[in-house]
């Protein structure tokens, strides 16, 4: 496994096997013609769990083993940079720390998670729980906003923000939130951060995690209603919590999310059923040889130089070799950890989530006063799913939600 600098050897290296499709166009039609999860368990079954293809113009390695994932995310990431449609890192700003790689990356990286850390969610719990009771009286649906809605307001978003971000300058007063943390970092050879940079980063955080906790919660609306003794088990628990707390006079504790195990199972079960980010793009930076116990040639397969890599994150989650019976809501399997490697809500490696806990900590508290004070019932329940890009459930799951 390594990149490869000898062109001798390179010739002799094999493509993964796989059809690239018609010219131009590839397999694309293929892929939107039908179930993206067809296309892909398809392919799998034919080609085997790395296979190539050509996709929106581009030739791409599939990887679904944990192991080839694995090689593309933590161990040889170096070889591999993220790579995001032009439209995207427009709307979320090009200098945020998704589109990064390398030292700026890892800088970025810091700063974010230091501003999302456990001891610091702690003390925002409270503020969290209150969050939730105003998201909960106001909760009357989702609109999904079009692709030109969202520049205009991406623009207002970064022309209040260096409103803010100005006023806090002349304060003299950074502040100790991500904003905060952004403009007061400071490294010897490199300064301070960008007005620009900063912007960027702080729309890039918001764009990162509003969709997929929505899209998470929308799937665990399903899974409690469509699994009614999961939802009763989730009750007694939650219950227990809120008689302990005076019947919700007195606020959530740290420790009693904590404690929250058959609902923390549902999180899980629900993350991996779903699997909001179904796979994820990197692009290699050099011609790479991967050769993995899952390759099944004597000298490995060639990843070339500009090829796009995926990721298959929801073929793993449904793998039956690591979750048996995998299209079955179950959340008891998680009474037993996962092999390592092969549950990946939230990624791994250097680009792995640094929100997860505070995605995780949102659910929680949603979930507690939802099943305490409020019951909702589903105008339509498919399991079809829609991709917008996040797998939600189709029409968004219109519910109807009431207080008790
Ligand atoms: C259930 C909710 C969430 C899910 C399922 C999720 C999933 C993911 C995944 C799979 C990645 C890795 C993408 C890749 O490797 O290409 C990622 C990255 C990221 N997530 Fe989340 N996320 C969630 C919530 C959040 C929240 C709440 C925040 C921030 C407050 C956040 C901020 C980010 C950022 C900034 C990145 C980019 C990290 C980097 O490139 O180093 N996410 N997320």
């Amino acid at each position: 496994m390594k990149k490869i600098n000898r062109r001798a050897q390179q010739r002799q290296l094999q493509l993964p096997p796989g059809s690239l499709g018609w010219p131009y166009i590839g397999e694309t039609l293929q892929l939107y013609s039908q179930c993206p999860n067809y296309f892909f368990k398809s392919r799998l079954q034919r080609y085997g769990e790395v296979f190539k293809t050509h996709l929106l113009g581009y030739p791409c390695v599939m990887l679904a083993t944990a192991e080839a994932i694995r090689f593309v995310l933590v161990t040889h990431s170096d070889l591999f940079k993220p790579t995001y449609p032009k439209s995207k890192e427009c709307i979320v700003g090009p200098l945020a720390l998704p589109f990064q790689s390398g030292e700026y990356h890892l800088r970025l990286k810091k700063i974010v998670q230091g501003s999302l850390s456990p001891d610091l969610l702690r003390a925002i719990l409270t503020d969290i729980e209150s969050i939730v009771r105003c998201t909960l009286k106001a909760w009357d649906g989702h609109v999904e906003p079009t692709y030109h809605a969202m520049k205009r307001a991406r623009k207002r978003l970064s022309c209040i923000l260096y409103e803010i971000i100005e006023k806090r300058r002349q304060k003299g007063q950074a502040g100790n939130d991500l904003l905060g943390c952004l403009m007061g970092s400071k490294e010897e050879n490199r300064g301070t951060l960008t007005t620009e940079q900063i912007a960027d980063n702080v729309i890039g955080v918001l764009f990162a995690a509003q969709d997929t906790t929505a899209s998470a919660l929308t799937w665990i609306l399903k899974y409690l209603h469509d699994n009614p003794n999961v939802l009763d088990i989730v009750k007694a628990e939650q219950i227990e919590i809120y008689q302990a707390n005076d019947c919700g006079k007195k606020p959530l504790t740290w420790t009693q999310t904590r404690n929250m195990n058959a609902t923390n199972k549902v999180m899980m079960e629900s993350l991996r059923m779903a699997s909001i980010l179904p796979f994820t793009f990197r692009e290699a930076v050099a011609d790479v040889e991967y050769k993995g116990a899952d390759c099944h040639v004597t000298l490995g397969y060639l990843i070339p130089k500009g090829w796009k890599v995926m990721p298959l994150f929801r073929n793993i989650h449904h793998n039956p070799e690591f979750f048996q019976d995998p299209d079955k809501f179950n959340p008891s399997r998680f009474e037993v950890a996962p092999r390592p490697n092969t549950f990946l809500p939230f990624g791994n490696g250097v680009h792995a989530c640094p929100g997860n806990e505070l995605a995780k900590i949102e659910i929680l508290v949603l979930i507690y006063h939802l099943v305490t004070n409020y019951r909702w019932d589903l105008i339509e329940s498919s399991d079809e799913v829609e991709y917008s890009p996040f797998a939600v459930p189709k029409r968004g799951l219109p519910a109807k939600i009431w207080r008790l």
